[in-house]
């Protein structure tokens, strides 16, 4: 079966370098907290250029703490996307903040910013954009919307390591950029794993005080905060994997422009906005014969995936706020016709060709 991601081919090409690393971790014993995940700080932050970046448990934690840090709460409202992975919406509720749905773009399917200002009302504290499958939301204009009208800004850059605009990176623009290192992810841990980037300084301490339990150390809680710590094993693993981030995602763009080339004027192919870096996470397509075009790919051994089969809104979990289908046509109409194809740094030209052909085949 050709897999969406082959984690086990990349492992083939840096075992050496991650069994010395862990041999070294494992030696030091020093698990939490410790060398590692600082000098993984470093270079995130610097790689952002940010001042600051926080390691944390996962891209859950990294949302849900940096909302929680910059104040927002109980009776707030912090306007977002509804086709996104459901932790951006879980990230808000658990702080007690409610999600306030805007529709998406067509093209990019990121948070459509010609519709936010309509959504602002006086509890509305922060604007939350979600950077889907790589490609930058619009983060000129919606630091435009936050300052006119005095909100914070979360990015959610859990699919977008290293996507940027004119040369800026994802996770710099906002108050915080919040990072998840699961596996699958462009930057991924062997285990759970997520990072803060920000650049002022007491809301960075705000975020390491809530990830070890409200504790700036010495057994002095001030808070009542979390168990959140990324840890030096998983920051160990992934000093390896950043040495070689840009060099994945410009392989993982390669790929994405032969499929361009094969598909462009068969399938609605993703687009890549002028001034935007896409980082494609994903390689998703957008087709009515989508579910036809599934099943040719499985039946002869290639993965693909719907991300997202139901945008939030019309999710059981989501009753409560009373959406009804109609709400969001374009997120509705994405989930009907989209559907990811594999794509990784290892990726074959000759796979991308056959699954090219099959798709023009349905
Ligand atoms: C857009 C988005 N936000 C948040 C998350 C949550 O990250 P994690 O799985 O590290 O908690 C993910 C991925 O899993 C994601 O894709």
């Amino acid at each position: 079966m050709v897999p969406m991601v082959d984690l086990k081919k990349q492992f083939s090409e840096i075992k050496e370098e991650v069994f010395n690393i862990l041999t070294e971790i494992l030696e030091s014993a020093h698990y939490i907290l410790g060398p590692k995940v600082s000098e993984l700080e470093t270079l995130i932050a610097r790689y952002h250029g940010v001042s600051e970046a926080v390691g944390v448990a996962s891209g859950t934690d990294a949302l849900h703490l940096s909302i929680d840090a910059l104040g927002i709460g109980e009776g707030d409202e912090v306007i977002t996307t509804p086709f996104t992975f459901f932790a951006t919406v879980e990230a808000i509720l658990y702080t007690g903040a409610m999600p306030v749905f805007v529709d998406i773009e067509p093209d990019t399917l990121n948070i459509d910013v010609s519709k936010i200002e309509a959504k602002i009302t006086d509890k509305t504290r922060a604007i939350l954009p979600v950077h889907i499958f790589g490609h930058p939301a619009d983060m000129e204009e919606i630091m435009k919307i936050a300052n006119k009208h005095g909100l914070k800004v979360i990015e959610d850059c859990a699919q977008a390591f290293g996507a940027g605009i004119k040369g800026r990176k994802v996770g710099s623009f906002g108050d915080v950029g919040c990072f998840s290192f699961y596996p699958s992810k462009n930057l991924g841990a062997y285990g759970d794993g997520g990072m803060i980037t920000l650049n002022d300084s007491s809301v960075a301490d705000e975020t390491r005080k809530l990830r070890n339990h409200g504790s700036k150390g010495a057994y002095r809680h001030e808070a009542v905060g979390f168990n959140s710590r990324l840890d030096e094993i998983q920051a160990g693993i992934l000093l390896v994997k950043f040495r070689r981030i840009d060099e994945y995602n410009r392989k993982r763009r390669e790929k994405a422009a032969l499929y361009n080339k094969l598909l462009s004027n068969r399938v609605k192919c993703p687009v890549e906005k002028e001034d935007a870096y896409h980082v494609y996470h994903q390689y998703t397509i957008m087709s009515p014969m989508r579910d036809k075009i599934q099943k040719a790919l499985k039946d002869r051994g290639i993965s693909s995936v719907i991300y997202y089969s139901i945008p939030l809104h019309l999710q059981e979990a989501m009753k409560f706020m009373g959406h009804r289908e109609g709400d969001f046509p374009v997120a509705e109409k994405a989930s009907r016709e989209v559907l990811s194809l594999p794509i990784y740094p290892e990726l074959e030209e000759s796979v991308i060709r056959e699954i090219s052909e099959i798709i023009i085949d349905v």
